[in-house]
């Protein structure tokens, strides 16, 4: 295949829509699909939900990076309304559709993790030659539950949950990749360097802030500590990046002087 001319990138606003997007601005024309008014050039509001603007969004691209979500973990469907939405969005066009999806979608009985799944579903069934890549939680999304977790005058985590956290510059990497070859259908997933507990992400970020806490763990019963216990969320057998968790946060606050979650 040539290099596509023009790329759609859904999500192209977020953690790794933004990154991907940079990557990409020197290989082919971006066009970043967003709700929220035009913030700079390339950009086409549109709404992944009402199916607003979407038919200009689409229009003669080559490929579509969907790095779109709701991430509502208590309304999940939202996420296969808006893979439903672009593919309606499409019709008779055949763009490449790049989808980013979660590691242990197959394997967690959680309502959000069941909704990337049905979405990947729809990816294939498309019609559409398409990629998927199942990416583990990024770096940022663990530094957003951290700083959740130690508010109070303890660090709470939960005790035997591992985790393989990649940096979003790591997957922004690999989707331009895909973004600019060929259709290759599923491609094996990317996970960060290290597997690590909960706790030792608490104290690397702990660490990182100079905040002195003690770290709690605690037992997860049920459905969670099923899926904790697992190690559905690691990968096997699949790709690695190169930013260990530490190294991210130290290269973020060494940067911007603070540490902060990008996510609302
Ligand atoms: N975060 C993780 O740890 C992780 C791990 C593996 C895979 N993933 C997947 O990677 C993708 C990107 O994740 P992220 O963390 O970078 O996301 P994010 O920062 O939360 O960004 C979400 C993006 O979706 C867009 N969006 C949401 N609702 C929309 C709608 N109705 N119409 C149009 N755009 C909409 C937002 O754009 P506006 O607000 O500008 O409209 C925003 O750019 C997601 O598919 C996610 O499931 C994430």
């Amino acid at each position: 295949m040539t290099r596509p001319e023009r790329v759609l990138v859904t999500g192209g606003s977020g953690v790794l829509g933004r990154d991907l997007v940079r990557r990409l601005q020197d290989r082919a024309e971006v066009r970043v699909l967003s709700r929220r008014p035009p913030q700079g050039p390339g950009f086409v509001q549109g709404d992944l939900e009402t199916g607003e603007g979407l038919a200009a969004a689409v229009d003669g691209v080559d490929v579509i990076a969907h790095c779109a979500s709701a991430a509502d973990y208590r309304r999940p469907q939202r996420d296969v309304t808006q893979t439903r939405q672009l593919l309606a969005a499409v019709r008779g066009a055949r763009p490449h559709l790049v989808y980013v999806s979660i590691v242990g979608v197959d394997q967690i009985p959680f309502g959000f993790f069941q909704a990337k799944l049905d979405s990947e579903r729809l990816v294939e069934e498309s019609g559409l030659p398409w990629t998927i890549l199942r990416a583990t939680e990024f770096h940022d999304l663990m530094l957003m539950f951290l700083m959740r977790l130690c508010m109070g005058p303890v660090a709470v985590v939960p005790r035997n949950a591992l985790f393989q956290p990649v940096a979003p510059g790591d997957v922004a990497e690999r989707m331009a990749e895909l973004v600019t070859g060929p259709a290759a259908g599923r491609v094996p997933e990317l996970g960060g360097p290290k597997v690590e507990s909960m706790a030792d992400l608490m104290r690397s970020y702990l660490d990182t802030v100079q905040r002195r806490r003690s770290i709690i763990e605690v037992p997860l019963w049920g459905r969670l500590g099923t899926w904790f216990g697992v190690g559905g969320q690691l990968i096997t057998d699949g790709d690695r990046g190169t930013v260990p968790f530490a190294d991210y946060l130290h290269a973020r606050i060494t940067s911007d002087g603070v540490l902060r979650h990008p996510y609302r």
